[in-house]
């Protein structure tokens, strides 16, 4: 064993391999591409790491799974601070220890806040970006029928958009289009009960279960309704369409009525892989998420995991000779790393290394059911 972990000592690269690869939905970000992406009006975590540091190779997978789960409604990126370019931004950022991560509410046009919780699993990533995205002022949820017309008619001179659906909850893609399109599009939504709302409107009711989405341009107190799909992109297409204002609407409307869901291999691939995230989730703890609410309103979250028997349960549950050592080691390091513990991680990485591989092994036993995944939340 311990000549094991000397060759392993002594191929460093081996160490520090692995943490966001290509397949995983968390982008890798320079100085340049954050620069770039932080030019969009949308909510994203960031993970400032450094390849050495043994927190980070063990937050991967949980980011990973997060960031799957929220595809395509909020990006996940990291930086690698070790990366000389990347330096000056890491400094900019306040990033002091390793990993930091960090919630940008609206791309650059709101200051971050700094994750500080204690658990860096899965679900604790995607509730902590879900419950952080940035809601505009002018976004409303219109409880009852006869609200409607005052807010139709209120800023009659914007153009406004009104979701109309059968949901309890205000539908997480329904808040990122909110924040994406602030000061462009007045965001309202009514939960519908036996079509009292479209008779306040006057109009038929649309369809029982379907959530609708309406278009009142500016001016006018009569609604397109949307006829494309209820997903991020065709939603998207269609409000940069409207709000760019040299095409008709209703030409607009008409293209994409016409759009086939084709997606792409690419996103075939993403979708099998949410499918398969949720599965193990419905399978494995659905119920246990529902209770993690709770938790967190009671303030017991941290524990949750632990005590439920999932999250970073596979480090744990495995036992053998070495899962205690490894444990140990964990326990005693602090909870991010600096860089002057960079020589010290050397030593202690190949323990740290060990573990992930073992918690490698049984993850793909044992899908851990962490997160949610979009395809529920990604459609209205
Ligand atoms: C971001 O939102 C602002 C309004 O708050 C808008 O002027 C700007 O064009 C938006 N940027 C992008 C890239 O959509």
């Amino acid at each position: 064993m311990r000549s094991a972990l000397l060759s392993l000592a002594l191929l460093p690269s081996l160490a520090y391999a692995g943490l966001f690869t290509a397949d995983s939905m968390v982008k890798m970000l320079d100085a340049k591409s954050f620069k770039q992406a932080m030019k969009a009006n949308q909510t994203s975590l960031v993970a400032f790491v450094a390849p050495w540091c043994g927190h980070c190779q063990r937050l991967v997978p949980e980011f990973s799974k997060a960031a799957l789960g929220l595809h395509p409604l909020l990006p996940f990126y990291a930086v690698d601070c070790d990366d000389d370019k990347n330096k000056r931004l890491c400094a900019d950022q306040g990033v002091k220890g390793f990993p930091t991560v960090k919630v940008f509410p609206r791309g650059n046009s709101l200051p971050p806040m700094t994750y500080e919780g204690a658990e860096r699993s899965a679900s604790a990533f995607y509730y902590y970006a879900t419950r952080r995205i940035h809601k505009p002022k002018s976004f409303l949820k219109i409880y009852q029928p006869e609200d409607l017309v005052p807010w139709i008619e209120k800023r009659a001179d914007a153009m406004r958009t009104l979701l109309m659906t059968n949901d309890k909850k205000t539908p997480l893609l329904w808040e990122v289009l909110a924040n994406k399109y602030e000061g462009q599009l007045e965001f309202g939504i009514h939960r519908d009960r036996q079509g009292k709302g479209y008779t306040a409107i006057g109009m038929e009711p649309v369809g029982k279960k379907e959530s609708k989405v309406l278009v009142y341009p500016p001016g006018s107190t009569t609604p397109f309704i949307y006829e494309g799909l209820n997903k991020f992109d065709s939603l998207s297409k269609f409000y940069d369409g409207i709000l760019d204002g040299s095409v008709d609407i209703t030409v607009i409307n008409a293209e994409a009525k016409k759009e086939e869901y084709e997606p792409s291999e690419e996103e075939l691939d993403i979708e099998r892989k949410q499918e398969a995230q949720r599965m193990a989730l419905l399978h494995g703890g659905y119920a246990e998420m529902i209770d993690f609410e709770a938790a967190l309103k009671k303030g017991d979250a941290a524990s949750f995991h632990d005590t439920h028997g999932f999250g970073s349960a596979p480090l744990k549950k495995k036992v053998n000779e070495e899962a205690p050592k490894a444990e140990e080691s964990k326990a005693a390091e602090p909870a991010q790393e600096s860089e002057p513990a960079k020589a010290a991680e050397a030593e202690s990485a190949t323990e740290a290394v060990s573990a992930t591989e073992e918690a490698t092994v049984e993850a793909t036993e044992t899908p851990a059911p962490e997160a949610h995944v979009g395809k529920d939340e990604a459609e209205l």
